[in-house]
């Protein structure tokens, strides 16, 4: 432990971020939009060494090469930032299945890039923060901030930020995460994206698409009509996993039993209850409910899917500094 230590919490696209136009930058073709989740998040901690090489530590053991190479890539970037060459030992413990879609990379570089943050006293604020934090993962750019949070996509470096847009504390809204696999997927959401943006022939609709999405999305949190939040949610996922579907070759992140709760949902909705699904780079799904549904969503998910592992959500904080 020692004072840089930072944690960030994931968060869940409501809004999708499926696609890059400049992927030097990670700029986005479009806007997306997220809810902060506070059960899974990411503590990463960094020191200066007097080493040739950096080290890298995941959940207390050396870190795997690909993961290592790509926390190395953003280090890089950073110490040319500092005009520094100083190796750096980094120490991450991570509280949410990496690779399993579950944005272990948006909560994982958002605390890394907090954790340099004061290592090389840089003073950035958030919002320079989640600039910086997008070099590492798109979706790291929104795991700055708590609550409802829009990612602008920009034109360049410095007009594509987060920002926060709801806080989300009187919202009674709940997510039940629901894990079929803890794999890492075989698509990364990087080739994902590449695969779906350069030969989808629907590429070319999705900007419109989340451009409808995000204004009616923006519209529903302020009204704070939990219907239409997860309804637009549920629609700009699949709409997201279509241009996979449709890309040559096709490709799908879904499993039998990503589709079989999809339909189970589609029930539990007939009979009354508020349940919706949004669905990232994996087979595992999100399900957005309220506060007085939750209790019977998660007991019918647990009864129905035993081979799944839920977890209650509620709309989490910020990045914060563990250690004052
Ligand atoms: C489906 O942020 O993992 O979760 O920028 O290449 O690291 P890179 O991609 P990443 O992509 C996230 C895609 C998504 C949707 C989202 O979070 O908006």
């Amino acid at each position: 432990m020692n004072n840089t230590q930072t944690t960030a919490h994931t968060n869940i696209a409501l809004i999708k971020y499926w696609g890059k136009k400049d992927s030097q930058l990670r700029l986005p073709y479009n806007d997306s939009l997220s809810l902060t989740l506070d059960g899974y998040y990411t503590t990463t901690s960094t020191k200066f060494i007097d080493q040739a090489d950096d080290q890298i530590w995941l959940n207390q053991k050396p870190a795997p090469l690909a993961f290592a190479t790509r926390v190395q890539h953003f280090l890089d970037y950073v110490r040319q930032l500092n005009h520094s060459k100083q190796a750096i030992l980094v120490q991450t413990d991570n509280h949410v299945p990496t690779a399993a879609g579950l944005a272990s990379s948006a909560s994982g570089f958002a605390a890394l890039a907090g954790s340099l943050n004061y290592l090389f006293q840089m003073h950035l604020d958030l919002k320079t923060l989640s600039i910086l934090a997008r070099h590492g993962s798109g979706s790291a750019t929104r795991s700055i901030f708590g609550g409802f949070v829009r990612w602008y996509h920009g034109h360049d470096d410095q007009s594509s930020f987060a920002e926060e847009i709801d806080g989300a504390d009187q919202m009674p809204l709940r997510i039940i995460s629901v894990v079929f696999s803890d794999q890492p997927k075989k698509i990364s959401s990087t080739k994902g994206m590449q695969q779906a943006v350069s030969t989808s022939p629907f590429y070319r609709t999705w900007p419109t698409t989340v451009q409808q999405d995000l204004t009616a999305m923006l519209q529903a949190i302020k009204q704070r009509d939990l219907e239409q939040i997860g309804l637009i949610a549920q629609n700009n996922a699949l709409a997201m996993h279509a241009l996979n579907w449709t890309a040559r070759p096709a490709f799908s992140y879904f499993t039998m039993d990503t589709i079989h709760l999809l339909t189970s949902l589609n029930e539990l909705r007939q009979k009354g209850y508020l349940a919706y699904a949004t669905i990232d780079a994996g087979p595992n799904v999100k399900v957005l409910t309220s506060t007085s549904d939750a209790a019977f969503v998660q007991q019918y998910l647990y009864q129905n899917y035993p081979q799944a592992t839920t977890t209650f959500l509620k709309p989490g904080p910020g990045i914060k500094k563990t250690v004052l």
